[in-house]
């Protein structure tokens, strides 16, 4: 499997992708908060307009998925990950993540859905850790830009060892 970075030309495949790897959120996040397709090539166009970095995984020139990393100042975030359905649990999220996890020396947050349990466990599986209800409010309104339906519904996961500015320092982490 090799990791590289996207290019204009993988737009179609990304977005087949994350409509196809979101299909899993259909039933599970609110229904208000579900539309279809889940990302249309303009929010995709719009998301790298705003510097989210697309890496794709692939085997045998075979695209398996996507992860963006987004570059906010102080911290970094990654977005909108996708693996393939019939690729997931293989390793290919997992390889994504630290690929895109050592591109950066900042604190590195994601957020998802409440109710995408599958995620959160990937993202603990993979040393990222739930922050509390009040932490979430403060990080997702200043690195996100998302309705407010969507702070109260998503749930923000940050690596366990990573100091996340204006974080009070005292018994958080190591
Ligand atoms: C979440 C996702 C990116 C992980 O990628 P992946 O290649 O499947 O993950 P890996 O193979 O590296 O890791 C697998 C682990 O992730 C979790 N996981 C992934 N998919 C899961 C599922 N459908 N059900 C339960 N656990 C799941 C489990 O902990 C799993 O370990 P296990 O197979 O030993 O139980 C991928 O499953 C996906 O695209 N899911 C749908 C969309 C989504 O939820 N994206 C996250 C947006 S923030």
């Amino acid at each position: 499997m090799n990791v590289r970075l996207s290019r204009e030309a993988d737009r179609a495949e990304m977005l087949a992708i994350i409509n196809a790897a979101a299909e899993a959120y259909r039933g599970v996040i609110p229904a208000d908060c579900w539309h279809e397709p889940y990302m249309p090539a303009e929010e995709l166009a719009t998301e790298i307009g705003a510097n989210v970095v697309f890496w794709v995984a692939e085997q045998e020139r075979q695209m398996l998925g996507v992860m963006g990393l987004q570059d906010k100042g102080d911290v970094t975030l990654v977005r909108h990950a996708y693996v393939a359905p019939a690729k997931q649990r293989k390793g290919v999220g997992q390889a994504l993540l630290r690929h895109v996890r050592a591109l950066t020396a900042k604190p590195v947050l994601i957020g998802t859905w409440a109710a995408a349990s599958w995620a959160i466990d990937f993202y603990e599986r993979n040393g990222f850790a739930l922050v509390s209800d009040e932490e979430k409010e403060r990080l997702l309104r200043r690195y996100w830009s998302i309705p407010a339906r969507q702070v109260e519904t998503s749930v923000v996961t940050w690596r366990r060892l990573d100091l996340v500015p204006g974080r009070r320092a005292e018994g958080h982490h190591r």
